[in-house]
């Protein structure tokens, strides 16, 4: 279904992400590893169309989407949905408009400025919240809710588009290991339940062994690791990390990233 042949991203001389090539067949859960700079993010967000590639092709069914412009770039990303550490919900605006935010672009826009949604999406948007557990958080204000809360309506919103593709770019990193848990659980259920594909970058190697189908290690930009949870032995996580790195079976040395740039570009344009 998903065939990544040589994807390249350059800025500049700088080789973000440096010919990736993968290929996932059906909805599997797929863990991207890698300290910090490896091209994690630069690689999901190739993916979806917000950063445009310098070279190589991502073909879905057969379709590169990295060709693709307006419209279809637009249908493409509706197809796969974005989630982000910092959630990038409206803050004031109440849980259900936060959910129904997925689908705007479906909207004509005097709709959106009345917050007029037609009462079957009024109904999809409360299906798929209670589905996560937070259906009483409905009427509350999105910046009222804990960020494993939040994180879950971020997933909502996401699922509101009915993707084929969910893009998580370490989706648990601000949240307690708790709320990553109800988090990550969440994310396992829409792969299992749904048979839809997960792509999450992840900050640490239990998460990713714990979760993942299939884990893909990456170092300056290039896949160095492509496998089962089982072949990530310590000896492999010293090769993606580097032999330099600190890390210990929890967690690596690599600081938790905090860029929220990506995000707040996502949310603009979602308000757009
Ligand atoms: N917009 C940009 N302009 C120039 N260089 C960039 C840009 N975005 C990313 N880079 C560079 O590309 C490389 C990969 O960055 P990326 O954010 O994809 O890494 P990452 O693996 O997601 O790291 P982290 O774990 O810190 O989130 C880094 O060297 C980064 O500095
Ligand atoms: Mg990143």
């Amino acid at each position: 279904m998903l065939d990544v042949r040589s994807a390249t991203k350059l800025f500049g001389q700088k080789a973000a992400v440096d010919h990736v090539s993968m290929t996932v067949d059906g909805p599997a859960f797929v863990g991207i590893i890698g300290r910090s700079g490896a091209g994690k993010s630069t690689f999901l967000r190739m993916m979806n169309g917000l950063t445009p590639a310098s070279g190589g092709q991502i073909l879905v069914e057969g379709r590169d989407i990295l060709a693709l412009r307006g419209a279809d770039m637009r249908a493409w990303q509706s197809q796969c949905a974005m989630i982000f550490q910092q959630f990038n919900l409206v803050p004031r605006m109440d849980v259900v408009s936060n959910v129904l935010h997925g689908i705007l672009n479906r909207r004509a826009t005097w709709q959106t400025v009345l917050n007029l949604w037609p009462r079957a999406d009024i109904i999809r948007a409360l299906e798929i919240l209670d589905r996560l557990g937070i259906a009483e958080q409905a009427p509350k204000r999105a910046e009222a809710l804990s960020g494993g809360q939040q994180q879950r309506v971020a997933i909502a919103r996401a699922l509101m588009q009915d993707p084929r593709i969910i893009l998580a770019d370490e989706p648990i990193a601000s949240l307690d290991p708790m709320n990553a848990q109800i988090v990550m659980d969440t994310l396992k259920r829409i792969n299992v339940e749904d048979g839809r594909m997960v792509i999450a970058n992840l900050h640490t190697l239990d998460t990713a062994r714990r979760y993942c189908d299939r884990v893909i290690g990456m170092r300056d930009g290039r896949v160095v690791f492509d496998g089962v949870p089982a072949q990530l032995t310590t000896g492999v996580a010293r090769d993606i990390y580097g032999a330099d790195a600190d890390f210990n079976e929890s967690a690596t040395s690599t600081a938790i990233p905090t860029d929220t740039s990506a995000d707040a570009e996502y949310a603009a344009r979602m308000l757009a």
